[in-house]
């Protein structure tokens, strides 16, 4: 079985290992002739607990090959559609990427092709795929296209791809929906096959769902705070019900990266569109856009004005274990405080500050001694092992100030306020 996938970003390279992994001969198309050569010497373009041996290990066994000529359409039967579906400023989705593949394939087909669309697309996509394949044929051969939505956490993809909770098959016809099962026959979990517009409509509803958990424990966090109680035992407490299940009760400084956020958006403007309300997505929207202004809050109650006062931010990535950037909630409060004239001492085991970032009063650090030393407040914005497990007896005399502010509510806050810290989390105690 040959398999092209195109795009090698984060979805694309994941699928791309796995499907040689499960036997596939698969070749990676990208336009980026940067990522490809790196690809091409097996290093991944991405930080990803231990994805970067199973890509070096499927190319050595000649499973798996990378290029950029476009020209590959047609050489694969099965087509993968990996590309980036960015939002557009109005919180839709731009299917500028996905179009262009899809007019590509259909330029290039000259023999029958499955096209399968692992990209997050709204509702409807799909048909519009078809479409646009369509009208770019130079004389018609029949295709397919199936959706087959990605449910990867970045940080767990090793995990996640070879253990998904369940496999979405969107498609038309019966028969290209077993073949698209198929592929991944050898994996044990539930598999709902289904029509393209409910699979594409699974997906934001699953994120959406995710996101809404995140935004109403925040929003609880805060009422914990007036009434001095632990949103963390609240959660605790709620999770044994397995109605409302354990995970994403995490109370923090609000949800970011390349999914949450660009979906939630993608669906509300999908709504509006269809003059359809939906309210509490809004509300989603609005408590996770709030959250780290109610950490700033803190932050200003405590340490009064912020113009010049040394604050050391620990973790940059919108979680732990990815050097993803995307939507983190420290970058906005790094540039709140940087507003305010604080000055910053970033660090991060693996994120780097991006480039518009980088200003005089602001200094990335290799360790987080170097980064807390001088310090007048510590701003936990990503829970990083380093942190939470860190030795914070020997880092207490390095601060000029003992104040930590636990954006992510993972740290022992009885410990630190033995340790002579004063510990501020978002309805943590
Ligand atoms: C998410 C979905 O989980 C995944 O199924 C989908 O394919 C892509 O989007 P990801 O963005 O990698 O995955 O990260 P996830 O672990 O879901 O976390 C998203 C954000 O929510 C992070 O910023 C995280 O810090 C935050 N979060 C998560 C909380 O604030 N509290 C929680 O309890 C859980």
């Amino acid at each position: 079985m040959n398999i092209l996938v195109i795009g090698t970003g984060y979805v694309g390279a994941t699928t791309a290992i796995l499907l040689a992994k499960l036997g596939a001969n698969v070749t990676g198309l990208d336009l980026d002739e940067g990522k490809i050569k790196q690809l091409q010497n097996g290093v991944l373009t991405f930080y990803e607990p231990g994805l970067e041996p199973l890509l070096q290990e499927q190319m050595q066994e000649g499973h798996l090959t990378f290029t950029t000529n476009a020209m590959a359409v047609e050489q694969h039967e099965i087509i993968f559609i990996c590309v980036g579906t960015p939002s557009r400023y109005d919180g839709s989705t731009d299917l500028s990427a996905v179009r262009k593949v899809a007019e590509r394939i259909g330029q290039q087909m000259s023999s029958p092709k499955l096209v399968v669309i692992k990209s997050t697309v709204p509702p409807g996509t799909q048909k519009r795929v078809k479409r646009w394949i369509q009208e770019k044929q130079i004389k018609p051969i029949s295709f397919d296209v199936v959706s087959n939505p990605e449910f990867l956490r970045e940080g767990n993809a090793v995990y996640d791809a070879f253990h998904p909770d369940r496999i979405i098959i969107g498609s038309d016809t019966e028969a290209a929906g077993k073949q698209v099962h198929a592929l991944f026959d050898a994996i044990e979990c539930p598999v709902v096959l289904t029509n393209p517009q409910t699979a594409e409509m699974i997906k934001y509803a699953s994120n959406a769902f995710l996101a809404a958990k995140i935004s109403y424990m925040n929003e609880l966090a805060r009422l914990c705070d007036e009434i001095e109680v632990s949103v963390t035992t609240v959660a605790e407490g709620m999770g044994y019900d397995p109605r409302i299940g354990r995970s994403f009760l995490q109370a923090g400084i609000g949800y970011g990266g390349s999914c949450f956020p660009k979906d939630v958006r993608s669906l509300l403007s999908l709504g509006a569109e269809l003059n359809t309300e939906l309210g509490i997505l809004k509300r989603v929207v609005d408590v996770n856009h709030s959250q780290y202004r109610y950490l700033m809050k803190k932050v200003k109650r405590k340490l009064g004005l912020l113009r010049g006062k040394r604050i050391a931010i620990l973790g940059l990535s919108f979680k732990p274990e990815t050097d993803d950037l995307r939507e983190a909630p420290a970058l906005a409060v790094i540039s709140e405080l940087m507003e305010h004239g604080a000055l910053l001492k970033v660090h991060d085991p693996v994120a780097k500050l991006p480039r518009e970032m980088q200003f005089p009063s602001i200094k990335s650090f290799p360790t987080i001694e170097e980064t807390l030393l001088g310090a007048h407040a510590v701003i936990l914005c990503t829970e990083w092992k380093a942190y939470v497990e860190g030795d914070w007896e020997s880092w207490r005399p390095l601060l000029t100030e003992p104040y930590v502010f636990d954006g992510r509510n993972v740290l022992n806050a009885g410990r630190l306020k033995s340790l002579g810290y004063h510990y501020e989390g978002i309805g943590a105690r």
